[in-house]
């Protein structure tokens, strides 16, 4: 074709990139990889191994090593060995070492790009100019962080040997997420990486060969979900790290329920992506190129629910469709390939299933005609409009370059429809109006918000999930903390089992109760005193056998209705922080003037000393979180784009509370104080060897302006309660203390709606202490952070 025809057509030519170093590393390794155990490779022990595929064309790369959970073994011990002295590095030396990683990706970037694309399908465009840089921006990042470790975290410590799964979609980048934060604050890692995937995790490995790593810390175990499985149930591993599917990440809660692992998951999306009428709309339609489309729609946080205000709609779907139409769909390692290949064949079957299934629940199907190669697996991009909310595939993953539409009117309804899922992982918002976007976003129920851009990402800005997309955050200060515990509760002792609870004195709660009896206290529900659904209440006794009072035996009824009044209590998440203070304050001022006739009841469960330490430590504990909860501020964060992302602390929701039973009033005012300062409602079970404490609680708040239902207290026994709290859809995290037994019960029963669950591990904890019992630590948990992507400039 001459030079003027082709100004006529402006037809792209073929730009292929070369793929010969990286045929050439296959060629050096024979095309067949072991594993990478202790420094070095190894043959699986089962002497089995798969192939893994190049989904552009189907032909076959490399044969890599099925592990075994005896291969799990020997790298989890060899992690084990590395860590003592991993960990007894000076900070200094260990950022050195993660810089050289750093500097190393970059070496060998474009071998890694290539690598990447091969193995997975995307397009060169985006291994090249995304991925690989972010994995070195990752790596350098974390070396600061491992430079700055013991000044900025000095009371905390590694988890130690962690365990981490990783998916297909981004794989060389999930590793980066993984390795660098385990690495920089002391673990020692066994990373699996995804069956269609493990090529660039392997050449990995040849990079820590290269930064001269020492041995066994970081470990690359190859296989299927199978090998997954044994990672996840090795007794010596301290925490799994997964991202994947929402439902492989069910089973690790599972799986992890009775152990004391440390778990963070970040899972599935269904992320809204919701355009105002006044937006900018041939930026929003670029947006939404590099929401959808980019790497096939195989994003978690992928925009793939479009969300159209109805006065633009049609316009909008008509620059859509233009759009659409341009896309180049081919061979990825063509540069100027928009869309490559799906990472394999089950993957766009289920695509390919999804998209028939919405088209039968009444989508309208568009795409545009486009070519695809003949060989390997493409799916062309896709639009779905006419889309019902209750729609498949408006609810469920589709994990391909699928976008289903629908319309909304007001903002109110827009922010109905984007939280309308189990999911909460990201969400963008486009209006050139940033005070409409920012309180949409305030309002969006995930963790992360892009406003006016999206699927930017860096390594400064903590990513992660509500909701059923999982929880725990990667990436920023919030991202370390992941890896780390505070000294001290590793090495607390563990509680004595609780004893079953004697057989219950019931009482029938008749208004005719014996009157010698001293005191019946009720529950506290919605603000206001309330009888039990079961009509019993139990006798509460003092350790040597004397009567003390009753307390109403809640049961699943009265959680239901505690949770209810908990949601609707929005006076109190709505209210801002100088006022939570207030109201905080009110409460210690209040303990503080009942201090005698409190101390004096309590005294006889747990004796005056105790009482009287309660007490009073108790009213300093309040005044600690009312100075905090105008202080838990988050942060500004500057990544290395034209952008800022505002990192708000968030309240978690509705949390339900298993108060320890040792320490009645102060173990209840240590955990729902730090709720209720950063603006979170409560359904607390009070202390089970003194549920009388309930009436002394209720009383205060009533007399401090705590709006009713913002603290809901139901007395009676944990084993009775827990099951409907743990399984309850509207509780969105729950804080268990209790002995080892009740908490891996707790961690079992809540793997439904996968809810966030925060426990002592069994362990004691000194309530008296306030280095231990107060501050940060809880503050972190009663909190998500949002992060809020807002661009500057013309
Ligand atoms: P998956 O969740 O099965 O795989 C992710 C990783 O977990 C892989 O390394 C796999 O080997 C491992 N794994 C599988 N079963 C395991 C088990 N029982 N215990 C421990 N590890 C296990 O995801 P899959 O099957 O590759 O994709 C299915 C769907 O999941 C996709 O269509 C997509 O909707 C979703 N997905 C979401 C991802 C995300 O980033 N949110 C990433 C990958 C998949």
């Amino acid at each position: 074709m001459s030079i003027a025809e082709k100004f006529v057509t402006m037809e792209y030519g073929p730009a292929p990139e070369d793929p010969k170093e990286a045929a050439n590393w296959l060629d050096r390794h024979e095309r067949r990889f072991g594993l990478f155990v202790n420094g070095d490779w190894q043959a699986p022990a089962a002497g089995a191994y798969f192939d893994t595929f190049d989904p552009s064309n189907g032909e076959k790369l490399a044969s890599v090593a099925q592990g075994t959970s005896a291969d799990i073994d020997a790298a989890v011990k060899a992690a084990r060995a590395a860590f003592p002295k991993w960990r007894a590095l000076t900070p200094h030396v260990r950022a050195r070492y993660l810089y050289a990683l750093a500097r190393l990706v970059q070496k060998h970037s474009r071998l890694l790009a290539v690598l990447e694309t091969m193995d997975n399908g995307k397009p060169i465009r985006e291994s090249r100019d995304i991925d690989i840089p972010l994995v070195a921006r990752h790596f350098y990042y974390h070396a600061g962080w491992a430079q700055l470790l013991h000044r900025e975290f000095p009371e905390h410590e590694p988890c130690g040997v962690v365990g981490q799964i990783i998916p297909w979609n981004f794989p060389l980048l999930m590793l980066a997420w993984k390795i660098a934060p385990a690495l920089a604050t002391g673990n020692t890692a066994v990373l699996k990486p995804a069956e269609f995937t493990p090529l660039t995790a392997l050449a990995f490995a040849e990079l820590c060969q290269e930064a001269g790593l020492p041995p066994g810390v970081v470990n690359i175990v190859t296989g299927d979900g199978t090998t997954g499985e044994a990672l996840v149930k090795h007794p010596d591993i301290d925490k799994i790290a997964f991202t994947g599917s929402t439902e492989v990440g069910r089973a690790i809660r599972g799986a992890t329920a009775a152990s004391h692992k440390q778990l963070s998951l970040e899972l599935g999306g269904k992320s809204p992506f919701i355009i105002f009428d006044d937006a900018d709309l041939d930026s929003a339609v670029e947006g939404l190129v590099d929401g959808i489309w980019f790497n096939q729609g195989q994003v978690c946080c992928a925009g793939s629910r479009l969300l159209m205000q109805e006065s633009i709609a049609e316009p909008l779907i008509s620059k859509i469709r233009d759009r659409m139409s341009t896309l180049r769909i081919g061979p990825p390692l063509d540069k100027a390939i928009d869309i490559g290949a799906i990472v394999a064949r089950v993957q766009l079957d289920r695509i390919q299933r999804m998209v028939a299934q919405g088209i039968e629940e009444g989508a309208t199907c568009w795409q545009p005609q486009t070519a695809l190669p003949a060989r390997g697996f493409y799916y062309p991009p896709t639009l779905l409009s006419n889309v019902h909310p209750t729609s498949i595939v408006a609810q469920q993953e589709i994990f391909g370059p699928v976008l289903a539409a629908m319309t909304f009117r007001t903002p109110r309804e827009a922010v109905e429809l984007a939280n309308n899922t189990v999911y909460g992982l990201a969400s963008c918002v486009w209006s050139e109006n940033i005070n409409v976007a920012l309180q949409v976003a305030a309002q969006l129920k995930a963790g992360v918000v892009w406003v006016n851009c999206t699927n930017l990402f860096d390594a400064a800005c903590g990513f992660g999930g509500y909701r059923e997309s999982g929880y725990g955050r990667e990436g920023g200060r919030e991202g370390l903390l992941e890896y780390m515990e505070p000294k001290w509760f590793k090495r607390a002792p563990t509680l004595p089992a609780a004893a079953a609870p004697a057989t219950p004195q019931l009482v029938r709660d008749a208004e005719s109760t014996v009157p010698a009896i001293d005191r019946t206290v009720k529950l506290y529900i919605g603000g206001k005193q309330a009888r039990p659904d079961s009509g019993y209440s139990i006798e509460v006794r003092s350790p040597d056998g004397v009567l003390l009072g009753e307390a109403p035996l809640g049961n699943r009824k009265d959680i239901r209705n505690a949770v209810e009044a908990a949601r609707r209590a929005e006076a109190w998440a709505k209210a801002t922080a100088h006022n939570r203070a207030q109201v905080l304050y009110y409460c210690a001022e209040n303990l503080a003037l009942r201090r005698a006739e409190i101390i004096n009841r309590l005294s006889a469960a747990v004796g005056k000393e105790q009482a009287e330490r309660e007490v009073d430590v108790g009213i300093e504990r309040i005044f600690s979180y009312a100075a905090w909860a105008d202080k838990f501020d988050g942060a500004v964060h500057n990544p290395p784009f034209r952008n800022i992302a505002i990192a708000m602390n968030e309240p978690i929701g509705t949390v339900g509370v298993i108060c320890p039973a040792e320490a009645p009033l102060l173990g209840f005012l240590s955990l729902v104080m730090p709720l209720l300062a950063v603006g979170n409602t409560v359904v607390a079970v009070a202390s089970e060897k003194y549920p009388l404490i309930a009436g002394d609680l209720y009383q205060l708040f009533d007399t401090s302006d705590l709006p009713g239902g913002a603290v809901n207290i139901v007395t009676g026994y944990v084993s009775q309660v827990l099951k409907t709290i743990a399984e309850h859809d509207d509780l969105d995290a729950i804080w268990c203390y209790g002995d080892e037994a009740t908490v891996a019960s707790a961690k079992a029963m809540s793997t439904g709606n996968l809810k966030q669950v925060w426990t002592n591990e069994g362990r004691v904890i000194d309530w008296f202490d306030s280095k231990v019992a107060e501050g940060r630590w809880f503050l972190e948990h009663a909190t998500q952070v949002k992060n809020i992507w807002v661009p500057y400039g013309e």
